[in-house]
Order: C-alpha cells, then structure tokens, then sequence
C-alpha cells in the first residue's frame, strides 16, 4: 500500500469489500449509516439490542454478508464479542462507528439516578467498550477508521440536558487524545457533532422537550448525514458537524461562551442561556 511523505496509509475509503461495524445500528443516525455503508459496497456489522429489528434491516440491505449482532453496548464482554465475532466472519475490521445513544432530557435535579447512570453507560461507557475493542484487530492490521458519534451539545452544553451534554463531551475529549496516540498506526479517527436530527432519540418525550429544542421539521435527515460523514472519513477529516453551523458553535464557544451563549439566545430564545452575567 502507497505511503504519502510521512509515512501515513491513505484513509480508509468506503467501497466494495470494505468491513465496517456500527453500533446503534437499529434506528436513526446509525441505520442511515449502514444503509450509506451497504449502497458502497460494505459489509456491515450491524449492533444494537433490538435482534428482530436488526435481522430485517440484515435482509433489508443491499449486498451480502451483514451480519445482526444483537448486544448491549454498555456490557463490556457483549461488545467485545460482537466486534470479535464480525471481525472473524469478515475477516477483518476497516472502520467502526461508535453511534449507540440514549437521551433523557430535563432539569438536572429532577433526573432520575437511573437515567444519569444509563446515559453514561451507553453514551459513554458504550463508546470506551466499543473503540477498544475494534482498536485490537485495526492496530494490529495498520490500518483503519473509527468514528465516534457526539453532539453538538458536546461542544457546548445546553440546559435541560446536563448529563446528556457530559457524555456527548466525554466522548469529545476521548477523541481529541486518540486523535494523537493513533497518530503512526494507520488508524484514524472522526468526530461526528450532528445538530437536531430527524430520529426516534427524543420520541419517548416528546412532550417534555425543553423550549429551545426545535427538533420536528427543521431537524436534518439521517441519509444526508450520513453522506457527509462517509465523505469525512474518506478525507481523514478530524471533525464534521452536520449542519455545518454546529461546527460553528463550538468554534464560537471555545474563544467566547458569552458570545455563543449571546447567539443562542438570538437563534434560539432566551432557554437556550438564561443566564446573562
Ligand atoms: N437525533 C439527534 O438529534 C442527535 C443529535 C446529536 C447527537 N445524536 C447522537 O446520535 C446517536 C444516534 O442517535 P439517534 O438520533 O439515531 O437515535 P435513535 O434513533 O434513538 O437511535 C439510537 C440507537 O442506539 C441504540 N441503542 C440504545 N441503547 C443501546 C444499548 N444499550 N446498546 C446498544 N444499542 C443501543 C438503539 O437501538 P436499540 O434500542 O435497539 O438498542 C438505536 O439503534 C446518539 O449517540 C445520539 O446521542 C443524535
């Protein structure tokens, strides 16, 4: 394989024959991305708890050899297995996408202890769990992708979603690090922020939405998404945030949290950041 200058593999480039992994894979962001994986030419690992609705998108997808991996991302030996499980059946592992997520919204003092502890177990936890253990065959190849699935609100967090916010920064900064002690393996590594995307990640309340969440039909579509995070990867692109002006806010909150608590208010009304001084 063609090293460039400094001794680098080129990025992973979806097409035939590529072996890719995505948790999450039942619904919303991830599905899009497998469907996005399969129409190149993918073979896709396909991991989330819901085996039936995993199975039917197996048989849904075009192409051969998807393989449904029912498993709880938050369960350690359960994501190791699956990972090590496709990586046998493909005979390889080219990119994982760290995408599995839960969301429970509302004012920190009223969020139940089980929610904080699910949130960071999946969100999270699932990320750690899922990024080791497709690390091990992609290293050890010298060559692969990973990409890890935050949120805006990883990049600036917004009120009614505290522990939402933690672990999508948690993630954030898990990346920025490996970006660097991946630096010479061959891997590389993508954040994806999404902004307010059209999926069932808010459906289970809906009505307790806070006031600055648009959501409905201003929300983005998954299948775009998921086109210019294969196009990120493609490029070893560090980041992508979808739409672009989420990428926009982090850049605006790192040099000023005023300035972006200021714009929010503009863009989003005053629940966005109540708090002024
Ligand atoms: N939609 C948005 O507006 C938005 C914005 C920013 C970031 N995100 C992030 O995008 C990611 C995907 O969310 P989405 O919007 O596509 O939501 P979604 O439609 O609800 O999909 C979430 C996926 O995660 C899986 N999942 C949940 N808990 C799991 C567990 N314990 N183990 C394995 N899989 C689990 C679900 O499958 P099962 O229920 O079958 O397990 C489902 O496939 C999340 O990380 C979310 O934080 C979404």
């Amino acid at each position: 394989m063609l090293v460039d200058g400094a001794g680098r593999l080129p990025p992973v480039e979806v097409g035939a024959g590529t072996r890719a992994f995505v948790t999450g894979a039942s619904s919303g962001i991830g599905r899009a991305v497998a469907r996005q994986l399969a129409l190149r030419g993918a073979r896709v690992g396909l991991a989330a708890r819901s085996a039936a609705e995993l199975e039917a998108l197996a048989a849904e997808l075009p192409g051969d050899g998807h393989l449904p991996l029912p498993c709880d991302v938050a369960e350690r030996a359960q994501v190791e297995a699956a990972v090590a499980r496709f990586t046998a059946e493909a005979g390889g592992l080219d990119l994982v996408v760290a995408n599995a997520g839960v969301a429970f919204y509302g004012p920190f003092r009223e969020l139940a202890p089980e929610r904080v502890e699910q949130m960071t177990a999946v969100n999270w936890l699932g990320t750690v769990w899922t990024v080791r253990a497709a690390l091990e065959p992609m290293v050890a190849a010298g060559r692969g992708h990973v990409v890890v699935v935050s949120s805006g609100a990883g990049q600036r967090s917004f009120p009614d979603a505290a522990v939402y916010g933690a672990t999508k920064a948690a993630q954030r900064a898990f990346g920025e690090a490996l970006w660097h002690e991946l630096d010479g393996t061959g891997v590389g590594l993508t954040l994806l922020y999404p902004g307010e995307v059209a999926t069932r990640l808010h459906d289970h309340e809906k009505g307790r939405m806070p006031v600055w969440y648009h959501g409905g039909d201003r929300a983005a579509d998954p299948d775009a998404l998921a086109e210019a995070l294969l196009a990120a990867v493609a490029a070893d692109r560090r980041a992508v945030a979808f739409p672009r002006i989420v990428g926009l806010l982090g850049v605006v909150h790192g040099l000023s949290p005023r300035l972006a608590d200021a714009v929010l208010r503009r863009l989003r009304g005053p629940t966005a950041a109540p708090r002024r001084g």
